[in-house]
């Protein structure tokens, strides 16, 4: 992690030609359970990871509010006075997103002093472990400390998730923000996306020797465009239906009417969200009564939900968790918004070095992408680093 701070000073040296007067710094994270229930008032398990993005800061005289980045040569560039969602594209709509999205909750982006902004950093990118929410909570807090605004961490997630919703045109909820600004070192952040109340909940892994083990299938997804936003619509059509505001307010009681008024493809988008959200509140009350060794059967049956009803699984994300089920994982689905990105397997220490070598095989069997594997751990959310 030091090592992230370091690139980030010296990253905004060479951009910028002097210090940063303050370091910050946000995780990614992975969803343990709760797949595309958030932008249905529903419920999610993610927690923040061991992978951070280090945002270096300084405030200038002037109002201009500069970006640049370990990740391209590109130093975006525009002044406070005149930025709206509109103005801002690529990769810096992110954390100039951030910036606009402040002024609806008490920036004032007419007086409000510019600022330089180095970014390093080392969440995978596509990988479904949210580096666009690591980018948006490390700048939102930043800014949010040197423009003096005092907002709450639930409210710096509401400023992420308007940023990427309006900035960046992606229609996601409000999930990775929280994890990303809420998450504890070896807990989840339990989240009713409704009320936005949040609880953590131990995980006890390393105690139960078990680790997390993430598998980047290396197919890139964009959340902006199709399949994301199509879900979404389905979801709102179902909730329509039942003249409810959302399928928060379904359960798994309501599913036989959904199958008579719904068509096909709507009902098992449907069904998909009611029982993830049941599968989040039984993952919750097992981790709590019987620890981490009894959620494996709620992580597979995810996998299986998101497959069949909510198709947003790809070849890739099934061969990896049928390949974790098959050699020791105790769980294993497919995290996060689908489409590519990440499976992750929960699995007994010892046997994650077999569990590996069996996924890179069958990979290469099957000529895709060679896939990266690693192990995460339940870190603390955003921070000021220094
Ligand atoms: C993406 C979005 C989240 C959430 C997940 C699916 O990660 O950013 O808001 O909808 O997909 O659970």
């Amino acid at each position: 992690m030091s090592d992230g701070i370091e690139r980030a000073t010296e990253g905004f040296v060479s951009a910028f030609g002097s210090a940063p007067e303050g370091v910050w710094s946000a995780p990614g994270r992975v969803n343990l359970i709760g797949e595309h229930t958030d932008y249905n008032e529903g419920f999610v398990l993610p927690f923040a990871i061991d992978r951070r993005t280090v945002a270096a800061l300084a405030q200038r005289d002037d109002s201009l509010l500069r970006v640049a980045s370990s990740f391209t040569d590109e130093v975006a560039e525009i002044d406070l006075r005149s930025l709206t969602a509109d103005a801002v594209s690529g990769w810096s709509a992110y954390p100039l997103g951030v910036a606009w999205a402040l002024s609806a909750y008490g920036a004032d982006l007419a007086s409000a002093p510019g600022a330089d902004i180095y970014i390093d950093s080392d969440v995978p990118v596509g990988a479904g472990l949210s580096s666009s929410a690591a980018i948006e909570s490390s700048v939102a807090l930043a800014l949010d400390e040197v423009w003096e605004l005092g907002l709450s961490r639930e409210t710096l997630a509401k400023v992420g998730q308007k940023a990427e919703n309006e900035a960046v045109g992606a229609p996601t909820g409000i999930m990775d923000q929280s994890a990303s600004l809420l998450g504890r070192e070896d807990a989840a952040v339990f989240l009713d996306c409704r009320s936005l109340d949040a609880e953590v909940v131990p995980l006890g892994f390393r105690e139960a020797g078990l680790e997390l083990v993430i598998i980047d299938t290396n197919v890139k997804h964009e959340h902006s465009t199709g399949g994301y936003a199509s879900r979404r619509a389905s979801c709102e059509r179902g909730a329509a239906a039942f003249e409810v505001p959302s399928l928060r307010y379904l359960s798994v009681d309501d599913l036989d009417r959904a199958q008579q008024i719904l068509d096909d493809e709507t009902f098992r988008r449907v069904r998909h969200v009611v029982t993830e959200n049941q599968r989040v509140l039984d993952t919750v009350r097992t981790l709590r009564e019987q620890g981490p060794r009894a959620i494996g059967a709620l992580l597979d049956a995810s996998h299986v939900s998101m497959r069949d009803d909510f198709e947003i699984s790809v070849p890739e994300l099934d061969l990896a968790v049928e390949t974790a089920q098959a050699n020791g994982a105790i769980g294993a689905r497919m995290t996060g918004g689908g489409f590519g990105g990440a499976a992750i397997a929960l699995t007994p220490a010892e046997l994650v070095a077999d569990l590996t070598t069996a996924v890179v095989d069958a990979f290469a069997a099957k000529e895709y992408a060679v896939p990266a594997i690693f192990v995460v751990n339940a870190a603390e959310g955003a921070r000021r680093d220094r």
